[in-house]
């Protein structure tokens, strides 16, 4: 497993990452919006009802003053009746700070993920992406494998 940086500590999210820069190190993956502390705490009580099939990990530059996250992605362990009742992970919204790109964050970061979706009993893991970024996902030992579809509401 890729080690991280020293002083760079993994963990899963925590109700507090609202002041830690979370929103912030997700704006490099796409829109985040303007989002209260109250809509973030709201949310965020809602993810942790979910009880065993939904993580969201962090990377905490603890160097930095105050700490700061960044590096973050998620795994969804979704329950199926096919398979004998098997389990599918889903990676999603992986993002690592534009100034902390390169130092195989975003590798360990999958690592983790997918490491929790075995051990929670998922037969595979799975996850879609651009083009661009095949090749970084190729180095975490994914491989392309069906076809995305989409409608937006
Ligand atoms: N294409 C090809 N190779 C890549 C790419 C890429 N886009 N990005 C990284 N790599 C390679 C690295 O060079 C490295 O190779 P090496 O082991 O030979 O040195 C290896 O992949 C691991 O790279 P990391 O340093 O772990 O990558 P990083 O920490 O920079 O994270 C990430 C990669 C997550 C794509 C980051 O650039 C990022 O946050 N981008 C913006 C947001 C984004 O696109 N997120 C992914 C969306 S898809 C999803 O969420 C399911």
């Amino acid at each position: 497993q890729a080690a991280l940086p020293e002083g760079y500590k993994l963990r899963a999210l925590r109700r507090d990452d609202f002041d830690a820069g979370f929103l912030d190190c997700l704006r490099v993956l796409t829109t985040v919006g303007d989002i209260s502390r109250e809509a973030w705490e709201e949310r965020y009580d809602w993810i942790a009802r979910q009880d065993g099939s939904y993580f969201i990990l962090v990377i905490e530059d603890t160097t930095s003053n105050p700490p700061r996250i960044v590096g973050t992605g998620a795994l969804l362990a979704e329950r199926k009746f096919i398979h004998n009742l098997g389990s599918v992970g889903h990676i999603e919204d992986i993002a690592v700070a534009k100034d902390q790109q390169g130092k195989k964050l975003g590798l360990r970061l999958i690592q983790a993920l997918d490491y929790i979706a075995k051990q929670t009993g998922c037969y595979k893991t799975i996850l879609d992406c651009s083009e661009a970024n095949e090749g970084f996902y190729v180095k975490c030992g994914f491989r392309r494998a069906g076809l995305e579809m989409a409608h937006y509401h």
